[in-house]
């Protein structure tokens, strides 16, 4: 550490030059990691709300109590807006990411197992779903069973089945996937696993602020949360398709039961009785604050408006794609996540020529192709994402550059 600090004009200057060098986060040329909204008003809410909240910590309910009841409205909204009856008491918590959520709902999944006499239960993980299963194999001491996709990059229920044992704590739906956008056979999934009295997991992770809305504007989408029969546990981002900056997701359950053992309790601490609902101990305010206040100022008619704008950007890109040669998407995409695939050309040039064009369009490795999540906030760009893209293709040949590793971006 410095001795002497640096003035604050110096360091915002430093901190300028230093963004500078990394994607602008608003200019809509990622396609993941950020979701730009294209919504200025919602920013400024964002950014007031995060104002008041900047030192808060929802660590402590006793001590901030309205902090913890706006996370209770928040849990609230989100479970009913995903199925969960009305009137009945919403379970779950805020934590700070999709990671940490499918974290929570793997554990609770093995203390269930575990109270079932497993002592190393196993969780059913389809080929497609979140690097976030084996994080939680890793942490939690459960073994992790890799279930392949069918011809239609869809989980495939049939091997599900096959695959579950007597030490299966949880099978894992995705509604939709990461890799391909596509939505997991999730009633078929939860069916299996309720026939064999196991849990079911939906990571809607991506879909929870898409798929409700989808729905709404008529859409064909197959049921994918607690109104499935089976489905136990419901992870749900707001920090993605919920516009608001990261730190911000929730673990559902079905059951009040279920809840209880995501949850940590120690009391053998001169400093009194610990409790936490979530991995981490103190919690940020302002990811609450920010979604309570993004959710009820949008509610449902402004997220479904912002889904039929998005729509609109997803089926530009689509037709676009339709029409250049030799590239087709990868299965059927529900909504905003879309991957392409070739057999003629080298995909993996074509996004190096959009990269020096300013697009960072993201590898796949499996199959080898290009991902792309698109956000409300490409509207703007659209028409030239696929102009330069239409180029791109033009440039790159069949020749496919030596594999290299993909990385998640
Ligand atoms: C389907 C799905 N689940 C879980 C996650 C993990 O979320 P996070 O990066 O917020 O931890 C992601 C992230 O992209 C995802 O796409």
């Amino acid at each position: 550490m410095r001795e002497p600090g640096i003035d604050r004009d110096t360091l915002l200057e430093q901190l300028s030059a230093r963004q500078a060098l990394e994607p602008d986060v608003h200019a809509a040329k990622l396609f993941g990691l950020v979701y730009p909204s294209g919504r200025p008003d919602l920013e400024e809410l964002i950014a007031a709300v995060n104002a008041r909240y900047l030192f808060g910590n929802a660590l402590n309910p006793f001590r901030f109590p309205e902090l913890a009841g706006l996370e209770r409205e928040v849990v609230d909204s989100v479970a009913s807006l995903l199925g969960r009856p009305a009137g009945e008491r919403p379970v779950g918590a805020m934590t700070s990411g999709g990671t940490e959520s499918i974290l929570l709902a793997m554990l609770a999944h093995r203390e269930r197992a575990r109270r079932r006499g497993i002592e190393r239960p196993e969780i059913i993980v389809p080929q497609s779903a979140h690097p976030a299963y084996a994080k939680a194999a890793h942490y939690f001491d459960l073994d992790l069973v890799h279930v392949p996709l069918d011809e239609h990059w869809r989980a495939d229920t049939g091997a599900i089945r096959k695959a579950i044992t007597g030490r299966t704590a949880v099978v894992v739906a995705s509604a939709f996937c990461y890799p391909y956008g596509v939505m997991d056979p999730v009633a078929e999934i939860a069916g299996a696993a309720a026939d064999a009295g196991v849990g079911c997991h939906v990571d809607a992770c991506i879909g929870a602020f898409v798929l409700p809305f989808l729905e709404r504007l008529g859409h064909d989408v197959p049921p994918f949360d607690f109104r499935v029969p089976g489905v136990t546990t419901i992870s749900a981002d707001v920090h993605k398709y919920g516009y608001v900056p990261k730190g911000a997701s929730l673990v559902l359950h079905r059951d009040d039961d279920w809840f209880e053992l995501q949850g940590f309790l120690y009391d053998q601490w001169g400093a009194g009785i610990y409790g936490s609902a979530a991995i981490a101990g103190a919690r940020p305010a302002s990811p609450v604050a920010c979604s309570w206040a993004v959710i009820n100022h949008l509610g449902i008619e402004g997220y479904t408006e912002i889904v039929s704008g998005l729509m609109e950007v997803v089926s530009k890109v689509r037709s676009a794609v339709a029409e250049i040669d030799g590239i087709e998407l990868v299965g059927d995409p529900i909504g905003p996540v879309l991957a392409l695939q070739s057999e003629t050309l080298d995909l993996y040039a074509v996004a190096e020529t959009m990269e020096d064009r300013g697009w960072y369009l993201n590898k796949l490795t499996s199959p080898r192709g290009l991902h792309l999540m698109l956000s409300p906030g490409h509207a703007a760009v659209v028409d030239q994402l696929i102009s330069d893209l239409v180029e791109a293709v033009k440039t790159a040949d069949g020749a496919p550059t030596p594999q290299e590793t993909a990385r998640y971006s």
